[in-house]
C-alpha cells in the first residue's frame, strides 16, 4: 500500500474535493450516491467527512454529521455517522478503524448513533456502539380524499429546495422520544436519490412525505412549524380512499392512536453515549445518515 496516506476533514468549502468523496461512496456502497446531492449543494455546516486520501483517491472514511436531537423529552446535541467504509482492495488494514477513531475524536462525548446494514453487527461494537432496537408504527385509519389536495413539489427545482430548508429548520421534532430537528438537508439526500416518497406542501410551513399503496398510507416524515390537524390533513394527501396507516417516526404526538406493530427488524441502530428510551421509538426514516 502506498504510504502517501493523509486525513483530510471534507466540508462544504472543500467542494473541489467531494467528487472523490462521491466516487468513494460509490465504489463502497451499492445503492448510496452523493453526486446529485452535492449538485444540489446539499452539503452543509453539521457534515463533516473524516477521509483517508491516497493522493487524490479516498480510500476509507467515516462522516459525522452533528444533529440537533430530541432524545426523552430533552433537546441534545449528538452525531449521526454515516458513509462508513473502506475500498474493498483495501480492506483488512485498519483503514476503517483509522477514519472511525477521527470522527469519533470530533464527536467527543457527546451521543453518537448510526444505522448500519447486517454485514457490520460486530464491527460498531468494537468501537463502544450498543445495538439498540427501533419500531413499526401502524394504525387503523379509513379517510377518504377531502380538501384541496396538497401539491407534490419536486426538490430538484431550487427555489423548492429553499423554501424545504427554511421549513424543516423551523419545524419541530416530530416526536419527543427520539427525533430530530432541522435535517433538511438529510431529506434531500433521499430525494435526491430517489428514495423518498413525494413531497407534498400543505402550506409554507408544512409538508410532508407521503405516499398512498393498496389502500395503505405511508406518512414518511412531516416537517412543520406548529401543530398539524392530521385528519385534515390526510384527506389532503391522498387521492383514493384508505384504511390504514404507517408511520416513519414515532408518531405519540401526531397520531397517539397508533401502535407499535413490531420491531423493524433491519434498522440496525448502535447507539454510544446515548441512552435510548424503554418506550417503543422510531427515529425518522428521512433523518438517518
Ligand atoms: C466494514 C468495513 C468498513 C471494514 O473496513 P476495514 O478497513 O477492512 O476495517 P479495519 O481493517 O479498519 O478493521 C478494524 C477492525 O474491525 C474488524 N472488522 C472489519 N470488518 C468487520 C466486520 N464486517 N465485522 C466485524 N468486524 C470487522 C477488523 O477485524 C479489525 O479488528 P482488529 O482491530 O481486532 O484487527 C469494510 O468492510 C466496508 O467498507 N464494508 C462495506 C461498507 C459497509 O457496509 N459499511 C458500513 C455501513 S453501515
Amino acid at each position: 500500500m502506498s504510504t502517501n496516506l493523509s486525513l483530510r476533514v471534507l466540508g462544504p468549502a472543500d467542494s473541489a474535493l467531494h467528487p472523490a468523496y462521491c466516487d468513494y461512496v460509490a465504489q463502497v456502497f451499492i445503492q448510496a450516491d452523493f453526486r446529485r446531492w452535492c449538485d444540489w449543494q446539499q452539503w452543509g455546516e453539521d457534515y463533516r467527512a473524516f477521509c483517508l486520501f491516497d493522493g487524490e483517491r479516498v480510500l476509507a472514511n467515516a462522516s459525522a454529521w452533528r444533529m440537533r436531537l430530541r432524545v426523552d423529552g430533552v433537546e441534545t446535541e449528538g452525531f449521526q455517522l454515516g458513509a462508513v467504509g473502506c475500498l474493498p482492495e483495501f480492506r483488512g488494514q485498519g483503514l476503517a478503524r483509522q477514519a472511525m477513531q477521527a470522527a469519533l475524536a470530533h464527536c467527543g462525548d457527546a451521543p453518537v448513533f448510526l444505522f448500519c446494514n447486517e454485514t457490520v453487527l460486530e464491527f460498531y461494537p468494537r468501537f463502544g456502539f450498543s445495538p439498540a432496537p427501533q419500531h413499526l408504527f401502524a394504525a387503523d385509519c379509513v379517510a377518504t380524499p377531502e380538501g384541496a389536495p396538497a401539491p407534490i413539489v419536486d426538490l430538484a427545482d431550487a427555489a423548492v429546495r429553499d423554501a424545504f430548508l427554511r421549513a424543516a429548520a423551523a419545524a419541530r421534532p416530530v416526536s419527543e422520544r427520539f427525533a430530530a430537528r432541522d435535517y433538511g438537508r438529510i431529506a434531500t439526500w433521499y430525494a435526491a436519490n430517489g428514495y423518498a416518497s413525494p413531497l407534498r406542501r400543505l402550506d409554507e410551513d408544512t409538508w410532508v412525505f407521503a405516499q398512498a399503496e393498496d389502500g395503505a398510507l405511508l406518512i414518511e416524515d412531516v416537517f412543520a412549524r406548529g401543530p398539524v390537524d392530521v385528519p385534515a390533513m390526510i384527506g389532503r394527501l391522498i387521492d383514493a380512499p384508505i384504511h390504514s396507516l404507517r408511520l416513519g417516526f414515532t408518531p405519540e404526538r401526531l397520531w397517539p392512536r397508533a401502535v407499535a406493530v413490531g420491531v423493524e427488524d433491519d434498522a440496525g441502530l448502535f447507539v454510544r453515549n446515548l441512552a435510548v428510551l424503554a418506550q417503543p421509538h422510531r427515529f425518522p426514516l428521512l433523518a438517518r445518515t
